[in-house]
């Protein structure tokens, strides 16, 4: 970890654009991330989410415009603002044929970190692995491996977490385990940059919430900030439908939490829930 070398926000973007041949995808982005909060930037596809994500990643770099990570700014001392973060890309990056521990204890053997079965014991310890910890990746549910890839992130505790669609391509009962993760990382202190493409998801985590939009910011704020741009709803008497997430869930309600589970069924449960009832930040 790379100890932050002013005071300040965790991320600061100013004037940022970004364009790929004749397509301006970033046409001026400003916003800055508090040390210590979750901040989602929602947008549509092709909004320009990941191209945001990488400039500050510094893995790619920007036409004009600043930004900074951990006080380090990425054009100017990439290698400072490198070490300042960690990143989970839109696609889960752990290892198949690993067990969740092996690969947690890779990173932390990569990172020369020392103990790092103990590293690896307290991470599945966090994120509810314990169980599956000493299983292949390969029988792990999408969610899982979510899990795993973010607890994967944590090793060496960076201060900042950048978050590409963390729950992109996940059903709503792996959506919400991954809730809990990006919750547990926010509850020890990590700043949380999280695209998505979803408002409930961004309800769910985030202090502030921005929506990228044709190359801007087009709204930032906290969510009660945000529903107070919108007029007040009509109220009409209608019998409510649930939604499918409300059925899916009050159907799955009753099964149990399967990281225990064995390779033999492993595809069908890693269910809990309860964690649906989990509050807001
Ligand atoms: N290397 C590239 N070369 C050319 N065009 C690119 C490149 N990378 C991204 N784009 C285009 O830039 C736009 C923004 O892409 P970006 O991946 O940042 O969007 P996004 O908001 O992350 O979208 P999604 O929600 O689909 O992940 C898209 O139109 C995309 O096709
Ligand atoms: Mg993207």
């Amino acid at each position: 970890m790379t100890a932050p070398s002013v005071a300040g926000p965790a991320i600061r973007v100013q004037g940022l654009e970004k364009s790929y041949g004749k397509l301006d995808v970033l046409r001026g982005v400003d916003f800055d991330v508090a040390r210590g909060s979750v901040f989602a930037l929602l947008g549509s596809n092709g909004s320009g989410k990941t191209t945001t994500v990488k400039i500050l990643a510094t893995l790619l770099k920007a036409d004009a415009g600043t930004a900074s990570v951990n006080g380090f700014d990425v054009a100017a001392q990439p290698e400072n603002a490198r070490g300042s973060i960690s990143l989970t890309g839109q696609f889960a990056a752990v290892d198949e044929v690993l067990s969740g521990r092996e690969n947690l204890v890779l990173v932390a053997k990569l990172r020369h970190l020392k103990q790092p079965g103990t590293i690896a014991d307290d991470l599945l310890g966090r994120f509810s692995l314990t169980e599956a910890g000493a299983r292949k990746v390969s029988t792990y549910s999408g969610g899982m491996r979510r899990r795993l890839d973010i607890a994967m992130s944590l090793i060496g505790n960076s201060p900042v977490i950048f978050l590409d669609e963390p729950t992109s391509g996940l059903d709503p009962e792996a959506r919400i385990e991954v809730w809990q993760a990006v919750k547990e990382l926010a509850d020890h202190g990590t700043t949380v940059l999280l695209t998505t493409q979803h408002l409930d998801e961004a309800e769910q985590l985030a202090d502030r919430i921005a929506i990228l939009h044709q190359g801007r910011i087009i709204v930032n704020g906290t969510l009660a900030e945000l529903k107070r741009l919108f007029p007040p709803a009509t109220v009409e008497y209608v019998e409510k439908q649930p939604t499918l997430e409300e059925i899916f869930l009050a159907i799955i309600g009753g099964a149990g939490k399967s990281d225990a589970t064995g390779p033999d069924n492993a595809a069908d449960t890693d269910t809990n829930a309860g964690h649906a009832t989990g509050t807001n930040r």
